[in-house]
């Protein structure tokens, strides 16, 4: 059967819909109709996929004003007869036709503070409880689709927000990092305020309703950030005692491992560069929050007899009696 398609046809100046008759067959996707529009009548149409599984997340676009992945979204979803109008993200830039140029996300990926284990830490000796795993299990499911980004409306038809604003995608990142126990930066949630623009955020909950992973981003990662910050910043309690106590931890040098060389602690201090930017922590490793466990002049990968996964006497002596 031949169905009706638009297809938006152009590039950074300009472009316009074009219109397609195409054969659909039962089953189909409609990635599958765009490779065959490709393979039939347009052959120079851009489009970005990879898996046709819904796991890579290049197929991002928008079919009938919805953001959604062109491989996960089937024909059969669209009314017999009904016109399929496929469009490019609208948040960010084309390069051509369905192809756009998504390294706004990156860039706001590579603002933030990598995870930082605390400096006493040694490999091995990482322990999480179930219950932290499955919390942070979740934000780790996403694909990097970015079509929460391309929905939320700050940045949808505000560019001007894009420098401030880094978006629901980030804020689940930061959401998994500020909730990981091992995790030993104290600063993330002014980070998620004031360098991420958190507040910009007004909960209309649209990023949830169109990942494709199901993950509850408002709910489970912006809500309970919103609250960090709040308390952070404004509990009268936290407040005291945050004059009254020192924070243990990052403020105390690592002490020198007879098995490695000592790093240095670097202080959590964030250095802008003169467009107002972090630096690339995760490029060039540098890691503000603690040294590396493994110590910075290790080469991978580690010999066996180097890594310590196990620490005898301190928790299961009857394993080591066994071993020994
Ligand atoms: S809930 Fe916040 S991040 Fe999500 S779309 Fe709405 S304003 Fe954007
Ligand atoms: S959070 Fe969901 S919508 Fe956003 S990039 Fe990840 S998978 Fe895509
Ligand atoms: S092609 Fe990989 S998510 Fe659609």
């Amino acid at each position: 059967m031949k169905r009706h398609f638009r297809v938006w046809r152009g590039d950074a100046t300009g472009g316009r819909l074009e219109d397609f008759q195409v054969e659909v067959n039962e089953g189909e996707v409609v990635l599958d109709v765009i490779h065959r529009m490709q393979a039939t009548q347009a052959p120079d149409l851009a489009c970005r996929w990879n898996c046709k599984a819904g796991k890579c997340g290049s197929c991002s676009m928008e079919i009938n004003g919805m953001p959604r992945l062109a491989c996960m979204t089937r024909m059969s979803t669209f009314a017999d007869g009904e016109t399929v109008t496929i469009t490019p993200l609208r948040t960010f830039p084309v390069i051509r036709d369905l192809v756009t140029d998504v390294s706004f996300n990156y860039e706001k990926a590579r603002e933030m503070p990598a995870f930082a284990p605390p400096p006493n830490l040694r490999p091995g000796e990482y322990r999480m409880q179930q219950v932290d795993v499955e919390r942070s299990q979740e934000f780790r499911k996403c694909i990097e689709c970015f079509l929460c980004q391309n929905t939320c409306h700050v940045i949808r038809d505000h560019e001007e927000n894009k420098r401030a604003f880094s978006g629901p995608r980030l804020f689940i990142r930061a959401a998994e990092l500020d909730m990981h126990p091992l995790d030993a930066r104290t600063d993330r949630k002014d980070f998620a305020q004031s360098a991420q623009g958190l507040g910009y955020c007004n909960i209309t909950k649209c990023c949830t309703e169109v990942c494709p992973e199901h993950i509850k981003i408002t709910d489970n990662a912006i809500i309970p950030m919103k609250e960090r910050v709040v308390d952070n910043r404004y509990d009268p309690l936290v407040f005291l005692g945050r004059k009254i106590f020192r924070r243990r931890g990052l403020d105390e040098p690592a002490p020198p491992s007879p098995a490695r060389q000592p790093a240095a602690v670097v202080p959590q201090t964030t250095t802008l560069d003169e467009q107002g930017r972090l630096p690339l922590s995760e490029f060039t490793f540098e890691r503000p929050g603690a040294p590396s466990p493994y110590g910075e002049d290790v080469q991978f990968p580690l010999p066996a007899d180097g890594i310590s996964y196990h620490h005898p006497s301190e928790e299961r002596p009857e394993i080591d009696q066994a071993r020994d």
